[in-house]
């Protein structure tokens, strides 16, 4: 069946925190424990069914070095959803988060919708951030927060059909 609708949507979010890992799983259904740092952007598609219409999402993954910082607003300009990847091992990953979903409602489109993925979370022994204080955040800034591991799968299908939903909806 062919895609009745098809949108573009971006990962943001700090080096090293799964932006990649997190669309290759959701896309291919593969994970590398050595996945290197992207380099510009990767682009991959995923499909998804939603009340019976096929929708394409043009995932668009990037970089999350400081040397790239400067190439994001290319990426994120005309998406319709953004996933903002943080890791919950990781504190700094998190005040980064604020830093990016300050940016998308100044500079993105202005429906743009946002979704937080707190990914690494097959490492909850080590968060340095705890679920509430994502949690009430993301209620402060009207977004929604999901819980996810590229690695075992947890909160991926959920939070790309979310966001498919979300972008279908506006
Ligand atoms: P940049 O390209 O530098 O922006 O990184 P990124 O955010 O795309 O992270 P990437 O997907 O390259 O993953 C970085 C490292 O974290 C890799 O070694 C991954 O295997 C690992 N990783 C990613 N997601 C998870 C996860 O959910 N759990 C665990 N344990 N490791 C993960």
């Amino acid at each position: 069946m062919e895609p009745s609708q098809e949108f573009k949507i971006v990962t943001l979010g700090e080096g090293r925190v799964g932006k990649t890992s997190l669309t290759l799983k959701a896309a291919r259904g593969q994970f590398h424990e050595d996945e290197r740092s992207t380099v510009n952007a990767n682009f991959l598609q995923k499909d998804i069914t939603f009340q019976g219409n096929q929708i394409r999402l043009h995932l668009w993954d990037t970089a999350g070095q400081e040397r790239f910082r400067a190439l994001a607003p290319n990426y994120y300009r005309g998406a319709k959803g953004a996933i903002v990847v943080y890791d919950i091992t990781d504190k700094s990953s998190f005040d980064r988060v604020v830093s990016w979903v300050k940016e998308l409602s100044m500079q993105a489109d202005k429906d743009i919708c946002i979704v937080i993925a707190g990914n690494k979370c097959d490492r909850e022994k080590e968060r340095q951030i705890s679920k509430a204080e994502a949690m009430e955040y993301a209620r402060k800034v009207g977004v929604l927060h999901f819980d996810t591991s590229a690695k075992t799968g947890m909160g991926v299908e959920e939070i790309f059909s979310e966001l498919g939903r979300l972008v279908y909806e506006v």
